[in-house]
């Protein structure tokens, strides 16, 4: 496996193999990699001939200056487990090398960058999509695989593409859960054994919703929602919203095909985001 921290070698990398005729799949990450980064690094590797996995913890999509601090930095165990999954190339720049001047691009993503995360992290998805589409012109994928945890995060991407006339296909992948249901994210790793132990709960009311998403309207089960996390000792209730899978809008009445719920909970300072297909 090699890796590189420049942009010119990667880059010399990606334009060779295509110039062979070989398919290049992408996967971009910040590090701290787990399962769930793995499972989109595995589906990289079945439908690709090679595959480039980038690291960068991005520090243009972190709101909160703590966080970006905070956030957890396992190099050597990253390039472990990619290498035990055959991963071809890793990408891990210095921010210097992605950023030598500030140049942010202004997106217009619309009303689908401004509910949920868009609201509750303004300027998020406009550092994510500047670092990805960065990271597009350096890698030169075929096809990029992007985690449905962060539903929003790929919806956005998927506008990214269609907006910018971006040739390349971008391939939506499970969201992957620890036995007790919690989705896998590096944030778990900075929770507390107690916190660890009450967090599974995010997951278990989404189902509850998911199962009164037969019957109620919509209002109801974000009253339900509320209402369950409303007197939890340890867990905060950022948001809960049901909205349309495609459009991210809000949806107040009866529950349709392809709604989905989608929850971000404060665990202590670590921020949990999750969603849920009701139907
Ligand atoms: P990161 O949080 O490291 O996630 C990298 C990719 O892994 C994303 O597509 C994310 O949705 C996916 N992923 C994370 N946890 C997952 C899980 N439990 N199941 C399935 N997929 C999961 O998302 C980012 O980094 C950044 O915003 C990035 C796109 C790299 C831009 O900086």
């Amino acid at each position: 496996m090699i890796v590189y921290e420049t942009i010119r070698e990667t880059r010399d990398f990606a334009e060779k193999t295509r110039q062979s005729g070989k398919t290049i799949g992408f996967v971009p990450t910040m590090g701290a990699l787990h399962e769930g980064h793995i499972s989109l690094v595995k589906r990289a590797k079945e439908e690709n001939d090679v595959v480039i996995v980038s690291i960068f913890v991005n520090p243009i999509q972190f709101n909160n200056p703590d966080d970006l601090k905070k956030y957890p930095r396992t190099l050597e165990k990253d390039l472990l487990m990619l290498s035990a999954v055959d991963c071809d190339l890793v990408f891990n720049p210095s921010v210097h090398e992605m950023y030598p001047e500030k140049v942010e691009k202004d997106y217009d993503f619309g009303d689908l960058a401004t509910v949920m995360e868009g609201e509750f992290r303004p300027g998020h998805f406009n550092g994510v999509a500047t670092v990805v589409q960065r990271l597009f012109e350096i890698t030169l994928p075929h096809k990029a695989y992007f985690g449905e945890k962060d539903y929003q995060q790929l919806q956005i991407i998927r506008a990214l593409v269609r907006n910018e006339k971006l040739d390349l296909d971008i391939v939506p992948c499970p969201i992957s859960r620890e036995a007790d249901g919690l989705a896998r994210s590096s944030r778990n790793e900075r929770l507390t054994p107690q916190m660890r132990k009450a967090v599974p709960y995010i997951h278990l009311v989404l189902e509850e919703a998911r199962s009164l998403g037969r019957v109620h309207q919509a209002s109801q089960i974000i009253r339900f929602v509320k209402a369950k996390f409303s007197d939890h000792p340890l867990l905060k209730l950022e948001y809960f919203s049901i909205a349309d899978g495609e459009t991210l809008q809000p949806v107040t009445g009866e529950i349709l095909p392809g709604n989905y719920g989608f929850i971000a909970v404060f665990a202590g300072e670590i921020r949990l985001i999750d969603n849920i297909r009701l139907i």
